[in-house]
């Protein structure tokens, strides 16, 4: 078994001793003791949104103003861990801070296949005995049951609360529902709602974003849930070319933020045929109140679900 020898310099003490900056502290390490690298600290979903709150809840990038914001936030949770492949060379590195009077840990770690760690982070999601979402390397055959998704490219892996409300939801009304409606995935990130509806109807879906980097996603999930024939019905729009079409959708999905379902009110609300379905997600519990009032003219509330801090809205619009 391989393994990295760590020297985890603790970076709280080093600045305040004023000894070195954290940038010459590198130089050290790099140069003169050649260390290979240093181990990027690595934070989970949930922490991510306890700093960021509704601002982690963005499309598959983030904008380069909410990377600064959390870096900003982990200050001070960041390791300066330093390491070798082999003990000798860690432990000259661990004798230098011991003489300077620099505070570090020694650590040893098994050299992992980062490519399969980050994989274990994408399991199957299993929203009901007949739908769950599966991650690309896990498809077995094509089937009904299944979404097969790319993992880590467009925002809707399963993983988010929001998504997983939205498909439960869902679920309630599919056998309602003719396999001839057709349905509109505004905000698709990955497509993962749109292609669920595809698996249980054999209707057509609009997908709709702002991004064209989401369209892609969309477009290679497609194809890996074998849609290609389909495609000429399908359409994939970014948003500022989306027009209402006569005939409006019997079930639409739109899990974006509050902000946006509020300036997107009167276009999702022509989208969504009269007694169809409109599912909403995107909000943080407390919010759904602002957003029932803004659409109560032409939506009653049919079923709210609550995950974690997420509520998602199952309505239907009013035939008058
Ligand atoms: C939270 S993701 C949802 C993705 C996927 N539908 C799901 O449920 O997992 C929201 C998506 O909405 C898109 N979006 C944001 N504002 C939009 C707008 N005004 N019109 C259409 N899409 C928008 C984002 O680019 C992002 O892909």
């Amino acid at each position: 078994m391989e393994f990295l020898f760590v020297v985890e310099v603790d970076l709280e003490a080093l600045s305040k001793s004023n000894k070195f900056s954290r940038e010459e502290m590198d130089k050290i390490a790099f140069q003169d003791f050649e260390s290979l690298g240093k181990l990027e600290y690595s934070i989970d979903e949930k922490r991510v949104d306890e700093i960021l709150g509704e601002k982690a809840f963005c499309g598959g990038d983030l904008p380069e103003d909410v990377f600064q914001d959390l870096e900003t936030q982990l200050e001070g949770e960041t390791s300066g861990s330093y390491f070798w492949n082999d003990k000798e060379a860690a432990d000259k590195f661990a004798n230098f801070c011991e003489k300077e009077e620099v505070k570090f840990e020694m650590k040893s770690l098994e050299n992992q296949d980062w490519n399969e760690k980050w994989r274990e982070n994408f399991k199957e999601i299993i929203i009901s005995e007949n739908l769950k979402v599966t991650p690309s390397w896990d498809k077995k055959e094509d089937n009904t049951k299944e979404v097969f998704i790319y993992p880590g490219m467009g925002f809707g892996t399963g993983n988010h609360e929001t998504t997983y409300l939205c498909l439960k939801l869902f679920e309630k009304i599919v056998e309602e529902l003719n396999e001839s409606d057709r349905c509109l995935d505004f905000g698709c990130g990955s497509g993962i709602l749109g292609i669920a509806a595809l698996k249980k109807l054999k209707s057509s879906v609009d997908f709709v974003d702002i991004d064209v980097d989401a369209l892609d996603n969309c477009l290679l999930n497609l194809q890996l849930n074998e849609f290609e024939d389909y495609n000429p019905y399908h359409e994939l729009v970014l948003r500022d070319r989306y027009q209402v079409k006569e005939e409006a959708f019997p079930i639409v999905f739109a899990n974006i933020l509050e902000n946006v379902l509020l300036l997107e009110r009167e276009i999702i609300t022509r989208s969504t045929k009269k007694k169809g379905y409109l599912i909403i997600s995107g909000l943080l519990k407390g919010q759904e109140t602002e957003i029932l009032k803004a659409y109560e003219k032409e939506f009653k509330l049919v079923e709210m679900e609550v995950k974690g801090d997420w509520v998602a809205l199952l309505t239907q619009r009013i035939d008058s």
